[in-house]
């Protein structure tokens, strides 16, 4: 059969051809239209809209010691971000070298491991704060003594019945203090756990006593490990307890059943260790199992959950909350 020949209606092309272009356009038109429409309504959003302003990193409070002492834009762009960066340590951040990163260098400075121990203390001034720091940079006024001691009436230790008991008249903690650690104590007793103290406030003048007899005993590097100057112990501020439990030597009581439990309780109470074993290079003392400070039941829980000493949690806050 033979093939019938098309006939090519060029008239219908001409009329198709602006057709599609026409088509072809509107569609297009649309689509920018949606996607214009897409981005006024993206710029409408909040924190999308007007760019923010270029910070001025030269006008920053510090700015210029720290570039002064050799830190690059970016560098004190990072530090001066910190919620912990405290301007009047300008100086100190830019001339120490003991730390890898911006950070460690903000909270080593702020936790004075820029000082020896000792040097340039500052005295503590407020005690109504709970939280506050008494270590080798921060010392209670000479003869100091707290306004609201309370005598221990239960959980002390018993002199000639509880190990290393020593033979005082009676032992005090700050009212608050010594509240918590009935608390402590009671809910340890509950537990099978007979906690005792054996030592709470010290006066100025024995803790001077207490440093230069060790210190002339074992010397003065031995003394320093582990007894606090006068005035820049904890037991002067009313506020720390060394205990011990069911009768074993203080000395060694974290080998013994029970240590768990007082470890991962005394937050509950607002008490913590005071000088962990892996963090004498930011405490300065020597491990000490038995010495418990009392800081308050929120401070303690922020210093458990994130394994702090007290100086990490005093180098982690913001400048206001600092006296220096
Ligand atoms: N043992 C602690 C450091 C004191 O003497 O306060
Ligand atoms: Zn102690």
């Amino acid at each position: 059969m033979a093939k019938k020949k098309r006939k090519v209606r060029y008239d219908r092309i001409i009329i198709l051809i602006p057709g599609c272009a026409l088509i072809i356009g509107a569609i297009f038109m649309g689509i920018s239209c949606i996607t214009d429409e897409n981005k006024t309504q993206t710029s409408d959003q909040p924190g999308n809209s007007a760019k923010e302003p270029v910070k001025d990193i030269t006008q920053v409070e510090g700015y210029q010691i720290l570039k002064d002492g050799g830190l690059s834009d970016e560098q004190i762009e990072e530090m001066t971000t910190l919620s912990n960066y405290w301007p009047q340590r300008a100086q100190r951040y830019a001339a120490y070298q003991g730390a890898e990163t911006v950070e460690l260098t903000v909270l080593h400075v702020n936790m004075d491991l820029d000082l020896e121990p000792y040097e340039n203390s500052v005295t503590v001034t407020d005690d109504a704060d709970m939280t506050l720091l008494v270590n080798k940079s921060h010392a209670l006024p000479e003869g100091y003594v707290p306004a609201d001691l309370g005598v221990m009436e239960q959980y002390a230790c018993v002199a000639g019945e509880d190990y290393s008991c020593q033979d005082v008249a009676y032992m005090e903690l700050r009212s608050e203090a010594l509240n918590a650690y009935y608390q402590w104590c009671q809910a340890a007793q509950e537990q099978g756990i007979s906690i005792r103290a054996i030592a709470g406030y010290r006066s100025y003048d024995y803790q001077a006593g207490l440093w230069n007899y060790n210190a002339g005993l074992y010397g003065e590097e031995y003394a320093d490990l582990y007894y606090a100057r006068p005035g820049q112990s904890e037991h002067n501020s009313g506020l720390a307890v060394d205990i011990t439990f069911n009768g074993h030597n203080f000395n060694e009581i974290e080998l013994y059943d029970g240590y768990e439990w007082i470890l991962s309780s005394a937050h509950d109470y607002g008490f913590i260790l005071r000088y962990p074993e892996e963090k004498q290079d930011i405490t300065r003392y020597g491990y000490e199992s038995w010495h418990f400070r009392y800081v308050g039941k929120d401070a303690a829980k922020i210093i458990y959950d994130n394994n702090w000493t007290l100086e990490e949690y005093h180098g982690s806050q913001k400048k206001e909350k600092t006296q220096n």
